[in-house]
C-alpha cells in the first residue's frame, strides 16, 4: 500500500452548522437514548414536554464512531444532544411522498415501449425482478405479471407477494365473469369505459389486481389510461376546469342487498403542495350532485371536458389479457377499461384490491439490498476492465480509493464517494476508451447523476467535482501536476487543462470543494498494482447506512 494521503476531512465550524436551525426542531430530533428508544428510534417525549424558553447553550465539535459530530448543550434544562454532521447537512428538496405526480413518469400510449412485465416465477425468486415490477407500479402506475398459474385464488398470492389484501363487500377477491343478474356492470358482457374502481369507498383501495384465468371470448380487450397525465393536460389546457374538479366533492355510491356505500370526493385530488395525488372517475357509480345551479353548471362543463380528454385515443393503451396474466395497477391514478365481448367463449378474471403503502414498504426494503447488488454488479462486470492505461482495473482502482479514505478515518460519505467516484466510466454514453481517444466523457457528472438515484449530495457532489478538483489542484498546488500518472496527465487536457485563477477561486468557494479535493487525492493514490484491497462486500454496510430513504 502507498503511504496514506494526509487529507483530513474539512474542518467545519460547529456553531455555524447549527446557527439558523430552529431550536425546537433540533431538540425534537435529539437522537439520545433518553429521548428515543435506541431499538425502534421512536420518541419517548411529547413536544409539550420541551421548555417554552428552549435555547441552544454551548456548541462543541466531537468525533463519534470516526465521524464528525456536534454536541449541543441545551438551556435551560442542561440536556445534551449529539448530532452527526452528516445528518445536520442533509437537505431534502421537497420530495414528498410516493403518491403524487412528482417523480412519476406520466404517459400516453405511444410513450410506452414494451410493457413493464415480468415472469411470475422470476418475480418470486429474484429480488431485482420483484423490485423492478413494483417500481414500475410506482412510476408508471402498472405492471403485468406473466405465467401466474391459471388457478383460482392466485390473485391473492400476487397481492400478498408485495402487500396485504384489502377485503371489501365483494370479498377477498371477486370474479369478473358474466352473471345472470349482475349487481355491477363489470359482471356483464358490456363494454366498460375507462374508470377507477370503488370510488364509493373512502379510503379507496389504492391498488387493483386483475388475474386472467380464461379469455376465449371475442372482444374483451383491456385498456389503461394514465389519469395523472390526463389531469395534467386539463390543468394545462383548461386551468379553470381543473380547479373546479379539484374542489367539488362528488358523491359516489353503490348499493345491493347487503351493502350501501357512499363517498364524497373530488374527481381530482391534490396534495398540500397542489400536486395531483388521486383521480376518481366512474360514470357507473357517480351519484347526484346537490349544489347551487351555477356550481352545477361549472362542474358539468369541467366534468365533460375532463371526460372527453380521458377518451382521447392517444391516451389509451390497449392490450389483451391472456390466461396467466395478472395486471397490477394504481387505482388512484390509472383508469382501466375493457371492450364488450361476445359470449362465444368463456371469459373469467379474478380481481382483488391491495394498497400502495404496503407496496412502497416492500419496495423500500427490497431496495436496501438490490441497489447494492446493482453497484456490486458494476464492480464485478464492467469494473473488471482495464483502467485507462493504469496498472489496475477500474474496480481495483475504486476499491483502493475507498480503502484509502477509510484508512484515513474519513467520514462514511467520503469513503463512499471515493469508492464510487468513477462509476460514470461504466454506464455513460461515452466510454473511458473514448476519453483516452480525446473525447471528454464527463464521467464525473454521469457518475454523480447515476448515484443520485440512491445517495444524497454528500456522496454525489464530491464525485461530480473530482475531475474539477484535479484541474483545481494543478492550478494551485505546486508539484501536484508533476505527480499525476501519465494517463491522468493526458486526460487533464481532454478535460480542459488546469483551471485559470478565476475558475480556481470559484471552485475553492464551493461548499463541497474540500470534500472533492479529499476524494481527488485518494483517487490519485489509488493506482498501485497488486495492492491488497478489501472487496466490494466490505463496503456494503457503510453504503447501506447512506442510502436515502
Ligand atoms: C372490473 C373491471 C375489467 C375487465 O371488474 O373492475 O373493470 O377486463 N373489469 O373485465
Ligand atoms: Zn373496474
Ligand atoms: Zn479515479
Amino acid at each position: 500500500m502507498p503511504d496514506l494521503p494526509i487529507s483530513a476531512p474539512p474542518a467545519t465550524d460547529p456553531a455555524a452548522l447549527v446557527a439558523g436551525l430552529p431550536p425546537m426542531w433540533l431538540r425534537d430530533n435529539c437522537p439520545c437514548a433518553s429521548c428515543r428508544d435506541p431499538r425502534s428510534g421512536q420518541k419517548f417525549f411529547q413536544i409539550t414536554d420541551l421548555p417554552d424558553d428552549l435555547a441552544i447553550g454551548t456548541v462543541t465539535a466531537r468525533r463519534v464512531h470516526g465521524a464528525d459530530a456536534v454536541e449541543v448543550t441545551w438551556s435551560p434544562d442542561g440536556h445534551r444532544s449529539v448530532y452527526a454532521v452528516e445528518w445536520l447537512t442533509t437537505r431534502d428538496p421537497a420530495q414528498g411522498d410516493h403518491r403524487s405526480e412528482a417523480g412519476k413518469q406520466l404517459w400516453e400510449a405511444a410513450d410506452l415501449g414494451p410493457l413493464p412485465e415480468a415472469d411470475w416465477s422470476a418475480y418470486l425468486s429474484e429480488d431485482g425482478e420483484r423490485a423492478r415490477v413494483l417500481e414500475a407500479v410506482q412510476r408508471l402506475g402498472f405492471a403485468l405479471l406473466r405465467s401466474v398459474p391459471t388457478e383460482e385464488d392466485q390473485v391473492l398470492a400476487v397481492a400478498r407477494s408485495f402487500g396485504f389484501v384489502r377485503e371489501t363487500n365483494y370479498g377477498e377477491l371477486f370474479d369478473v365473469r358474466v352473471e345472470p343478474a349482475p349487481d355491477n356492470l363489470a359482471f356483464s358482457s358490456l363494454a366498460i369505459t375507462p374508470h377507477t374502481d370503488n370510488p364509493y369507498r373512502d379510503p379507496v383501495p389504492t391498488i387493483q389486481l386483475l388475474h386472467c384465468l380464461q379469455n376465449a371470448a371475442e372482444g374483451g380487450d383491456s385498456g389503461l389510461v394514465d389519469g395523472f397525465h390526463a389531469a395534467a393536460l386539463l390543468r394545462e389546457e383548461d386551468p379553470e376546469a381543473f380547479a373546479v374538479l379539484t374542489r367539488t366533492p362528488v358523491p359516489f355510491g353503490y348499493r345491493d342487498a347487503r351493502a350501501e356505500l357512499t363517498a364524497h370526493r373530488p374527481l381530482i385530488d391534490l396534495d398540500p403542495m397542489d400536486r395531483i395525488r388521486e383521480v376518481r372517475f366512474n360514470n357507473r357509480s357517480m351519484g347526484t350532485l346537490r349544489l347551487p345551479a351555477h356550481e352545477l353548471e361549472a362542474f358539468y362543463a369541467a366534468y365533460r371536458t375532463f371526460a372527453a380528454l380521458l377518451l382521447r385515443p392517444e391516451l389509451l393503451l390497449t392490450f389483451r389479457l391472456e390466461p396467466g396474466d395478472c395486471l397490477i395497477f394504481d387505482n388512484t391514478r390509472l383508469l382501466h377499461a375493457r371492450t364488450a365481448f361476445e359470449q362465444t367463449g368463456a371469459r373469467h378474471l379474478q380481481g382483488a384490491y391491495a394498497d400502495l403503502d404496503g407496496l412502497a414498504s416492500t419496495l423500500a426494503v427490497l431496495r436496501r439490498t438490490t441497489v447494492l447488488d446493482e453497484l456490486a454488479e458494476l464492480f464485478h462486470g464492467p469494473g473488471s476492465a482495464d483502467y485507462l492505461g493504469e496498472a489496475v482495473t477500474q474496480a481495483e482502482h475504486m476499491l483502493q480509493a475507498g480503502a484509502l479514505a477509510e484508512a484515513a478515518g474519513a467520514p462514511a460519505h467520503l469513503v463512499a464517494a471515493a469508492l464510487l467516484h468513477d462509476v460514470g466510466h461504466f454506464g455513460g454514453p461515452v466510454s473511458g476508451d473514448e476519453l483516452m481517444a480525446g473525447t471528454d466523457n464527463r464521467h464525473s457528472h454521469t457518475g454523480a447523476d447515476l448515484l443520485a438515484r440512491w445517495f444524497g449530495p454528500e456522496v454525489t457532489e464530491p464525485v461530480r467535482l473530482h475531475v474539477a478538483a484535479k484541474r483545481y489542484l494543478c492550478a494551485v498546488e505546486p508539484g501536484y501536476r508533476a505527480r499525476l500518472s501519465e494517463a491522468s496527465e493526458y486526460t487533464l487536457h481532454v478535460q480542459g487543462g488546469p483551471m485559470n485563477e478565476q475558475d480556481a477561486a470559484a471552485f475553492a468557494a464551493l461548499p463541497g470543494a474540500a470534500d472533492a479535493v479529499a476524494v481527488r487525492r485518494w483517487d490519485d493514490e489509488a493506482k498501485e498494482a497488486d495492492a491488497a484491497t478489501p472487496d466490494f462486500e466490505h463496503f456494503r454496510p457503510l453504503l447501506a447506512s447512506l442510502l436515502r430513504r
